[in-house]
């Protein structure tokens, strides 16, 4: 079986998608019941494979206990640590709400991804088998104006996943960390003007990332974004002063874009 967490939409979507089609059983873990309820019925439809729906909200903490219980005793082969949340581009204490955004990014962003491969690793490690996929960005690499503690929690995604990696490999159990650069979703659509050769669909993205998935620990997972990948941590290197000021003048631009656009929308 596999576990995908923040399924409900976008790049975990299209894993609980793409993993069914190749005729695995999903547990669908997010926050909306509704929405839960229509993805097993697309996949069951689409795939004619079972599903199993957890509904939890990744911003709390008393959610845990409950999902242990639903998980016991299933065989679980894979684990997609997908779930993930952003703030809209502003400084630091810009952030509306700052206090609680960034707490509930941290257990969105991190929290789930520790609480559930602590939970699910001593199945796989028991059966001496299995896939962990911790899903990251590319603004791990270097820091990102404007969506610092963003960046910041998937860089603690990318370490915890390398040395994750390391402690299991000798027990069977793979850890395939993947950090996209853009992937054209809800979190995205303010952005981006729609799907591009540099911003594939969700769809798009996963099916690339899935052909190295047992193959390959750290990638970006898109061609396009494994280029971005080498060229980040290459100028990173050489200037990273650099880097930094270009990331924060270009996402200027695009923060001055939003406020546009919401302008328009009032
Ligand atoms: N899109 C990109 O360009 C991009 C680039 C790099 C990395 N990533 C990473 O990829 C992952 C997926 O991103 P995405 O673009 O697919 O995001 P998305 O389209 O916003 O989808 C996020 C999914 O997570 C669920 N979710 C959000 N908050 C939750 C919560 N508190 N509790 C439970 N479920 C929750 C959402 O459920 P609802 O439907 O209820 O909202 C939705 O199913 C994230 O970790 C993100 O950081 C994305």
């Amino acid at each position: 079986m596999v576990v995908v967490t923040g399924c409900t939409d976008g790049i975990g979507l299209s894993y609980a998608k793409e993993l069914a089609r190749h005729g695995m059983k999903i547990v669908l873990i997010s926050r909306n019941p509704e929405k839960l309820q229509a993805v097993a019925e697309v996949i069951d439809k689409d795939f004619g494979v079972e599903t199993c729906i957890i509904q939890a909200d990744f911003t709390k903490l008393d959610i845990y206990d409950g999902m242990k219980e639903k998980l016991a005793g299933l065989d679980i082969g894979v684990l997609v640590n997908n779930v993930g949340m952003i703030t809209d581009l502003h400084p630091f204490l810009d952030v509306p709400e700052g206090e609680k955004a960034f707490q509930d990014m941290l257990l969105v962003n991190n929290l789930s991804m520790i609480r559930m491969t602590h939970m699910i690793l001593p199945g796989m490690v028991e059966k001496g088998k299995g896939i962990v996929i911790n899903v990251s960005s590319i603004s791990a690499i270097s820091p990102i104006p404007f969506m610092g503690t963003y960046a910041a929690t998937k860089a603690f995604v990318d370490s915890f996943s390398r040395s994750l990696a390391y402690e299991y490999k000798d027990k069977g159990i793979h850890v395939h960390l993947v950090g996209p650069g853009y992937v054209f979703t809800k979190m995205t659509d303010k952005l981006l003007d729609g799907p591009s050769l540099t911003a594939p669909t969700p769809d798009t993205f996963v099916r690339s990332d899935l052909r190295s998935v047992t193959k390959i620990q750290v990638t970006s997972g898109y061609w396009f974004h494994n280029l971005m990948r080498e060229a980040g941590k290459f100028f990173d290197y050489v200037a990273p002063t650099v880097t930094t000021n270009l990331a924060g003048w270009n996402l200027t631009r695009e923060m001055a874009k939003q406020r546009l656009a919401e302008s328009k929308k009032k």
